[in-house]
């Protein structure tokens, strides 16, 4: 088989920059190892930055998210006691969207296959070869048959744990690495949330956040430790912690958990995203913690940047910014690495005792939920930095 660009695996990076390439007229095949009812239906983090729902909806493929996403205004935090409002759209004019990661992929899998576009899931063994020659492959196994894809370039966009950043030779790759000490128990339940906006919790007993998905449908998460073992919560004991954690700000609603599972909280850069004709997109070149909601924003940055690299090296032969991608995202990255980082260590718990730094972080949060200047600078941030 022949692509112009082979691409492995059909999350949302993928799968956006295989649509990004068909509307430039450039050709794609993704492999991906999963099923597709598996891509369809994981939940993840949900939170879309103001640009990347216009550049679905401009796109053609922001029909269902316009009718179903919840659109937010700002965020609330909550501490002693008190919820206080960031107002992102009285700040700087912006919203934020919740429409979960898997509606993204189910909309983008049902635009790419209405276009003609090839997928081919369920694949086994997926490999990458001879990107640092002109000619690079992909190869896999499909329903038993061994099976070749000849492109000009890969997009790498098959998260941390994907075979892509491996394949590159040693040493070419530095990695920028920071693991906290705690992960989020995160559960989705059948309860109205307990405010319209989102609640990012500081309390002595840990950080909890209060999400949603749907007016009946909450997405809740506790700070617990990075081993956690989420069978070991009772549903009792997930609500009442979580009662205990959202302080009184809002009445809580209980409901039937529908889920429940521990995501690591990890920060991880990899410097430079590319190497040859192999460029590396999203998870697969860099993750961050939940806290700043920034995951697939920041995916949806590099394959935008990436498909314009592309479009610019096919319509024009234009070399430089294809050279110049990785560059390009990291200086996005890694804003949105310190932004990730800085939530992070605001909001959580790092120690039982009223230590120098909680004193410190107490004062953080009251000055970041009382200055004008403090909450324009968390909402551009958490709103998403402008793209161009
Ligand atoms: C979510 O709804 O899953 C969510 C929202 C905001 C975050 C993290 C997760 O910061």
């Amino acid at each position: 088989m022949r692509a112009q660009v082979g691409i492995v695996r059909a999350g949302p990076a993928g799968l956006m920059l295989s649509h990004l390439l068909h509307l430039a007229g450039i050709s794609s095949i993704i492999v991906e190892d999963r099923s597709r009812a598996y891509c369809e239906a994981r939940v993840r983090a949900g939170l879309m930055e103001h640009w990347v729902a216009q550049m679905l909806i401009a796109t053609g493929v922001g029909e269902r998210l316009k009718r179903e996403a919840m659109v937010h205004d700002g965020i609330h935090i909550a501490f002693g006691g008190e919820a206080r409002p960031i107002d992102f759209n009285r700040l700087i004019g912006k919203h934020v969207y919740i429409y979960d990661q898997k509606e993204v992929v189910t909309d983008l899998i049902a635009r790419r296959l209405a276009d003609g576009g090839e997928i081919f899931f369920d694949a086994e063994g997926t490999s990458v070869h001879d990107f640092d020659g002109a000619s690079p492959k992909i190869r896999f196994r499909h329903q038993g048959h061994a099976q070749e894809i000849e492109c000009d370039f890969i997009g790498g966009c098959d998260g941390f744990h994907g075979i892509c950043r491996p394949s590159i030779p040693a040493g070419v790759l530095n990695g920028y690495d920071r693991i906290y000490p705690f992960g989020w128990l995160g559960i989705l339940s059948e309860s109205p949330p307990p405010d319209k906006e989102l609640i990012y919790c500081f309390h002595e007993r840990g950080f909890a956040l209060f999400s949603m998905r749907a007016p009946m449908v909450s997405r809740l998460y506790l700070q617990c430790a990075p081993d956690e073992d989420a069978e070991k919560w009772s549903d009792a004991q997930i609500w009442d912690e979580l009662e205990t954690r959202l302080g009184g700000v809002r009445p809580l609603k209980r409901g039937t958990i529908l889920q429940k599972g521990v995501t690591p909280m990890r920060s991880h850069v990899i410097e430079p995203m590319q190497h040859g004709r192999l460029f590396l997109a999203g998870d697969a070149a860099h993750i961050v913690p939940p806290t700043g909601a920034k995951g697939m924003n920041l995916a949806m940055a590099d394959v935008r940047v990436l498909s314009r690299a592309l479009e610019a090296h096919y319509k024009s032969g234009r070399e430089d910014f294809l050279t110049g991608y990785s560059g390009t995202c990291l200086s996005r990255v890694w804003k949105g690495q310190r932004f990730s980082w800085w939530m992070t260590q605001m909001l959580h718990r790092h120690s039982s005792e009223m230590d120098f730094d909680t004193k410190r972080q107490i004062a953080e949060i009251d000055y970041v939920t009382g200055s004008e200047a403090a909450m324009t600078s968390l909402a551009e941030n958490y709103a998403g930095l402008p793209m161009d």
